[in-house]
């Protein structure tokens, strides 16, 4: 038998899953409950306990449910639980019929793959909180068209700005799912990290809520000759590029709203150091513009056949044109900003310092 650490949990993992990659997963989970002053929480989807254990212990919220539908997972996290002297309560359901059942504060979904066929009982059983972990960045990101379109009921589109595709078709499922039940959500953190999305939802009860949620959802039109985009209320059958006049593609229904709160995030990012990858993810996070998707630094640059100058000069000289722009935590040649891609493609090319350093995405795989 081999004992792990991770946080302040000593555990086994005897045969269930665990991922030691996704600790700095956890690492955010935790401090986002801490900040948000959970009382209560359920890990629906529990493995070994890791994740629920860490809740418990670092984050110090008083009623913790484990959930496995395996029986050898839940003998594991009760063996965990004992070792680490924490009273959690530990049930061996369906997280389904579970969620169907019960009402929990937090309801926290990190399972094989997509979260879809647990969203629904899971919206109905959160009354403050949902957070979703979605390992099927393929269909989410439109590089498996078909599957996205069954598991997220929304086309999606593969962009230069894929992984916040990816995010935003996460949020627009959640936020349909919760409106069915007359609950509305605000999202609090997204960030799009290795090979996983993961948000945290503020639920809020009530069709006012519901129906404002829903004005957030739209359609992306994208032009793939150039790169250009825009969002649309309405689902179009045919538009055109207004910057090159090819014909546009459409992605949606999306989540088009804001994806980050900054304040909650700021006080999660207390609890870490700077230097650490989670300070770092959240740092960034906190600084970058919310507006939706984000051109690429050097796509622009290689349809304008011009050697990409730093990223921060650019991102520096639309906000001296008096626009909104930022870096993003979801790709290192990311611009988020809200000036048209005339004017990204003119600060592109006054941008004329070479690059000394292209900076290593620390957060990512590298784009494919
Ligand atoms: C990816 S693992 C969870 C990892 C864990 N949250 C962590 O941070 O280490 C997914 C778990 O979901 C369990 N599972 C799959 N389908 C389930 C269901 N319908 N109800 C409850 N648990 C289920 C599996 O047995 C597996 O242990
Ligand atoms: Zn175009």
């Amino acid at each position: 038998m081999q004992l792990l650490e991770e946080g302040a949990i000593t555990f086994e993992i005897d045969g269930a899953f665990y991922n030691p990659k996704m600790k700095l997963n956890r690492d955010i989970c935790v401090a986002m409950a801490s900040v948000l002053g959970l009382g209560e929480y359920i890990d629906a989807l529990s493995a070994s306990g890791i994740r629920g254990m860490r809740v418990a212990r670092e984050s110090g919220v008083r009623k913790v449910t484990l959930n496995d539908v395996s029986p050898a997972a839940v003998a594991l996290i009760q063996k965990n639980l004992a070792r680490n002297d924490l009273n959690c309560e530990a049930t061996c359901r369906n997280a389904n019929a579970l969620m169907h059942e019960r009402h929990f504060q937090a309801v926290d979904l990190d399972p094989f793959g997509s979260p879809s066929p647990f969203l629904a009982a899971a919206s109905r059983s959160a009354l403050s909180y949902l957070f979703i972990t979605a390992t099927d960045t393929a269909p989410l990101c439109g590089a498996h068209l078909k599957s996205g379109v069954r598991k997220y009921l929304a086309t999606p589109l593969r962009t230069d700005y894929h992984r916040e595709m990816g995010a935003r078709v996460l949020l627009g499922l959640a936020a349909r799912e919760l409106a069915r039940l007359d609950k509305g959500m605000q999202p609090l953190l997204t960030h799009v990290t290795d090979h996983y999305v993961r948000v945290y939802l503020r639920v809020k009860k009530g069709a006012k809520a519901a129906d404002e949620c829903l004005s957030s959802m739209g359609y992306l039109e994208h032009c793939l000759n150039c790169g250009c985009f825009a969002m649309r209320e309405e689902q179009r059958l045919e538009g055109t590029c207004h910057h090159c006049k090819d014909k546009t593609t459409l992605a949606g229904p999306l989540w088009l709203g804001k994806i980050h709160e900054k304040d909650i995030i700021r006080s999660a990012l207390q609890r870490f150091d700077k230097e650490s990858r989670a300070g770092r993810l959240l740092e960034i996070c906190t600084a970058e513009e919310d507006v939706p998707f984000y051109y690429d630094h050097h796509s622009i640059c290689e349809r304008l056949n011009i050697t990409p100058g730093r990223i921060d000069d650019v991102v520096q000289l639309l906000r001296e044109s008096g626009h909104r722009a930022s870096r993003t935590h979801f790709c290192g040649l990311g611009i988020k900003t809200d000036a048209p891609i005339a004017e990204v493609e003119e600060a592109s090319k006054a941008e004329k310092t070479p690059s000394r350093i292209i900076k290593k995405n620390l957060f990512f795989a590298p784009k494919t």
